[in-house]
C-alpha cells in the first residue's frame, strides 16, 4: 500500500509516499480503507526538524493521525463496528501512519452523514483537542471564552464545541477571516499588539477562559484571562514560563505523560453534527501524491480549516 513518509528532517519537499507493508487491526482496535486523513500541523513541524530536542521522534517517520474511512477489518475483542461500516477516528499516536491506503485506528465514531470524507477525515485530532482543553477549563454555559488562532484547524473546530457549550466565543484570526468565524457564531478579533485592548472593548466584564491554538502572545492572554490558571496553550512551548499549562494528549497507558485523550470528544462531535452544530472546515485537500504541497500549505500558518490528503 502507500504511505506518507519522511526519512530525514528538511523542507516539505522530504515528505513523500512511498510503498509500505499493510497494517492490521490488533486488539481493540480496527483497520480502516482510508478515503481522507489530516495533515497535522504538529507533524508538519516535526518534519521541519525545529522540534527535534522538545519531540524527538525515530526515522523513518510514518506521517498521519486521524483518518476516516471504510472499515475493512476489526480486531479482537471490538463490538459495536462491522466491515463497511463509515467511521471517522485516530491511530495510536505513538505508531501514526494515518496518510495512507489503509490505517489502523485505536479511537473512532460513525462518521457523520453530514460531512463529506474530507471533513470526516481531519475531524478526529481537533475534536479530540477541542473537547480535551474545554474540559481541562471546565468550560460552562454563560462564560466568555477567547480562542486565539480561531480560524485553523483545530481552533476554528474548538470554536463551535465552545458555542456548544453555551459560551460566548471570541475568536481572534487575521480580518479576512472575520465574517467566516461569525458563520461559526464567534465574535471575532484581530490577534497581534493591541490585542488586550481589542478584547477588553468585546468583552468589558473580562474573558473566564482562554485557548490558545497559536503560541507567541502567552503575556497578553494571561493579561485578559486574570489569572495563568484560566489559559491553556496547545501550541507555545514557554508556556511553564507563564504559569500557563502546555496540554498534548497522552494515551491512557502514559498516566503523567500528558492530559488523557479525551475519546469521549468524538461521540460529541457525532451528536453536534447530527444536529447541524458542528462542521469541519476543511482549507484544500490534496491528493496523498502531492503531500509536500500540502505540507507547504500548513506550513504556511494561514490554512483556514484542516489540510487534508485524499487517495
Ligand atoms: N498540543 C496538542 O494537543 C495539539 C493538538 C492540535 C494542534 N496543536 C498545535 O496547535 C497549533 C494550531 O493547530 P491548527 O491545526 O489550528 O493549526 P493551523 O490550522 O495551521 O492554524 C492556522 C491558523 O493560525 C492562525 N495564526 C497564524 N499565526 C497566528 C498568530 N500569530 N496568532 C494567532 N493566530 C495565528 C491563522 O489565522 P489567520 O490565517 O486568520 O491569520 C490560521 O487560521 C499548531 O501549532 C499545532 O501543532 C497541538
Amino acid at each position: 500500500m502507500r504511505s506518507v513518509q519522511f526519512t530525514a528532517y528538511g523542507p516539505p519537499a522530504v515528505v513523500h509516499v512511498t510503498e509500505a507493508p499493510e497494517p492490521h487491526a490488533g486488539p481493540g482496535e480496527i483497520r480502516v480503507a482510508v478515503r481522507a486523513s489530516g495533515v497535522a500541523p504538529g507533524e508538519v513541524a516535526i518534519r521541519s526538524g525545529r522540534l527535534r530536542e522538545v519531540v524527538p521522534v525515530v526515522l523513518p517517520f510514518r506521517t498521519g493521525f486521524d483518518a476516516a474511512g471504510v472499515v475493512d477489518e476489526v480486531g479482537a475483542g471490538v463490538t459495536g463496528v462491522h466491515p463497511g461500516d463509515e467511521v471517522f477516528g485516530a491511530a495510536d499516536p505513538a505508531r501514526r501512519g494515518a496518510n495512507a491506503d489503509f490505517a489502523v485506528l485505536t479511537a473512532w465514531a460513525p462518521k457523520p452523514v453530514e460531512w463529506s470524507w474530507e471533513e470526516a477525515g481531519g475531524a478526529a485530532g481537533a475534536a479530540e483537542t477541542a473537547t480535551r482543553v474545554l474540559d481541562r477549563l471546565a468550560v460552562v454555559p454563560g462564560q466568555t471564552v477567547l480562542v486565539q488562532g480561531a480560524a485553523g484547524g483545530t481552533g476554528a473546530v474548538a470554536v463551535q464545541f465552545a458555542v456548544a457549550r453555551g459560551a460566548t466565543v471570541i475568536g481572534t484570526a487575521s480580518e479576512h477571516n472575520h465574517d467566516f468565524l461569525r458563520s461559526l457564531g464567534v465574535v471575532p478579533a484581530t490577534y497581534g499588539p493591541g490585542l488586550v485592548g481589542r478584547v477588553r472593548a468585546l468583552a468589558p466584564a473580562g474573558v473566564d477562559a482562554v485557548l490558545d491554538c497559536a503560541g507567541g502572545a502567552l503575556p497578553d492572554l494571561v493579561a485578559l484571562a486574570g489569572d495563568p490558571a484560566r489559559v491553556v496553550t496547545i501550541a507555545d512551548f514557554t508556556a511553564r514560563a507563564h504559569g500557563v499549562h502546555l496540554s498534548h494528549g497522552a494515551p491512557a497507558a502514559e498516566v503523567g505523560a500528558g492530559d488523557p485523550l479525551a475519546w469521549h470528544g468524538l461521540a460529541d462531535a457525532v451528536a453536534l453534527a447530527g444536529e447541524g452544530r458542528l462542521r469541519v472546515p476543511v482549507a484544500a485537500a490534496f491528493p496523498m501524491d502531492e503531500v509536500a504541497a500540502a505540507h507547504e500549505l500548513v506550513e504556511t500558518r494561514h490554512a483556514r480549516g484542516k489540510v487534508v490528503l485524499v487517495p
